[in-house]
């Protein structure tokens, strides 16, 4: 046994802005998340860093390449050992396309706040509507 706490295993998600817009990215699964909004992203692989991991997810999820950019938002605790953070994602090329989700929206600060977001999500809003409002 170590005495050193382990860390906890990260989701990542990405904030990719264009245009005084945010994309946004609906689910299609688990059946009680299904239709809700989310910016796009996945579970960190061991042995991966977070910034390699919203590429990776981003580019299966979107066909896209991103350059990973600055934190956003509160660390949200998904489970015990799992955190859920966002990150700026900056589109370097590619035009993204729901290969994984049901569809894509680009949304603007007021469209944000009608969006049906997954509840975890929720938490970054005020950080978005800042950023969408400042564009
Ligand atoms: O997308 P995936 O199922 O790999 O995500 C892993 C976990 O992170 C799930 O519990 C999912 O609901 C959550 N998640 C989230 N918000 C995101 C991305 C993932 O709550 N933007």
């Amino acid at each position: 046994m170590s005495d050193v706490p382990a860390r906890d295993r990260e989701v990542v998600a990405g904030a990719i802005f264009r245009g005084g817009r945010l994309l946004l990215a609906q689910r299609t699964s688990p059946p009680a998340l299904a239709g809700r909004w989310e910016l796009p992203g996945g579970k960190v692989e061991e042995f991966e860093t977070p910034q390699a991991a919203l590429a990776r997810e981003l580019r299966e999820e979107l066909a896209v390449e991103v350059r990973c950019g600055a934190r956003i938002g509160v660390d949200v605790q998904l489970s015990a050992g799992l955190v859920l953070r966002a990150y700026r994602a900056e589109l370097v090329s590619g035009e993204p396309v729901a290969l994984d989700h049901a569809q894509l929206a680009w949304v603007d600060a007021e469209e944000l706040l009608s969006m049906d977001l997954v509840d975890n999500d929720r938490a970054w809003i005020p950080e978005l509507l800042e950023e969408l409002r400042a564009l």
